[in-house]
């Protein structure tokens, strides 16, 4: 694989680029366009334009997972801090606008912060705030996609290490998948560090159905984006007008399914290459997948981690686990 690696100040962070190039984006959405059930991987939704609508997508009055998330942060973040201790290396995966990490770090007092994230300009403009707001966190944001093997060349550090997993990005990835990554993880922080993380848990189908089909209409412009930026950034001809958001609870799977379904025959081109589509026919762009606060700790464990504490809002809507361990020998 072709990697750029490059160290620069942005402002006054660091920002290390592990991006793989551009080619993945055209080759992984052309492997999914191939396949008898269209799909194409949510990373992709995470441009400029993706990343701005998925902020306002968490301030609609329906999606309840970053205000529920970020309530129990605030009440349990002096907790956190007693369990893993002060002056650690604190790394958020998917940090997206870093806003969350914020409620953690009066009580925590890290000695560095390590945002990554797949989408860069918005990476390097919440990096480039933090540093801004608090002048005493050595910040150094690094451009990654964590699917791919360049993870595992993140800058290192002889700090013990938090990774901090908020937005229950976790859903995304398939059950077996999340096991592997939460193994990768836990080789990350060892020896010694935890794994904060949020996770969306399965609930009444409403009120799920809802938080992906907010009244407004962000979900559906969040969806509708990918098709924009394949056209622009791909040279495609996607015509928007007939596709559609289509967002719904599998209970029988728990997981939320978000689809684009094609509301005529048409035929599209993408890079040179031509897909058909029939009337109903969907991209399948997203699955985010809801635990129950027992299924979550078993995967905890099962990824090797033996201390397991979870706290929760009231009303049962979303959890957070922090997990450690085994301390080394
Ligand atoms: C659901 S949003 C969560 C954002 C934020 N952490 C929060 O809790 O509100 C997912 C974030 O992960 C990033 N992301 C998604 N896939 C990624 C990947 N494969 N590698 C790196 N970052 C990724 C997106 O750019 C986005 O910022």
């Amino acid at each position: 694989m072709n990697v750029l690696t490059a160290t620069k100040a942005s402002g006054r962070v660091r920002v290390s680029d592990l991006q793989p190039e551009q080619a993945n984006f055209a080759e992984e959405v052309a492997a999914g366009l191939r396949q008898p059930q269209k799909t194409i991987p949510p990373k992709f939704f995470y441009d400029a334009r993706g990343s701005q609508l998925f902020e306002a997508i968490c301030e609609t009055p329906e999606y309840y997972p970053t205000r529920t998330e970020s309530a129990i942060l605030q009440q349990r973040a002096g907790e956190v801090s007693e369990l893993v201790g002060a002056g650690v290396q604190l790394i958020e995966i998917g940090s997206g606008n870093s806003q969350k990490v914020r409620l953690l770090l009066d009580a925590l007092k890290p000695a560095s912060y390590m945002p990554l994230d797949i989408s860069r300009d918005h990476l390097v403009h919440a990096a480039d705030a933090m540093s801004r707001d608090y002048p005493w966190l050595d910040v150094h944001a690094v451009c990654v996609d964590y699917m791919q093997p360049t993870f595992a060349l993140l800058p290192r550090s002889a700090l013990r290490k938090l990774a901090f997993f908020p937005g229950s990005t976790i859903g995304n990835f398939e059950p077996h998948e999340a096991l592997a990554f939460l193994r990768r993880l836990r080789g990350l922080v060892a020896p010694g560090g935890a794994v904060l993380i949020g996770v969306d848990l399965k609930k009444d189908a409403g009120i799920l159905n809802r938080a992906y089909n907010d009244a407004s209409g962000v979900t559906a412009r969040f969806n509708l984006n990918l098709l924009a930026r394949i056209n622009r950034e791909l040279g495609a001809d996607f015509d928007l007008a007939h596709f559609e958001h289509d967002a719904f609870y599998n209970e029988g799977i728990g997981r939320i399914e978000m689809h684009l379904v094609s509301t005529r025959v048409q035929n599209v081109c993408v890079g040179g290459e031509r897909y058909s589509f029939e009337r109903g026919e969907t991209i399948h762009t997203e699955n985010s997948y809801k635990y129950s606060v027992a299924q979550f700790q078993v995967l905890g464990e099962a990824a090797g981690f033996n201390e397991v504490r979870t706290w929760t809002d009231v009303n049962q809507l979303f959890s957070l686990h922090y997990l450690a361990g085994p301390e080394p020998e």
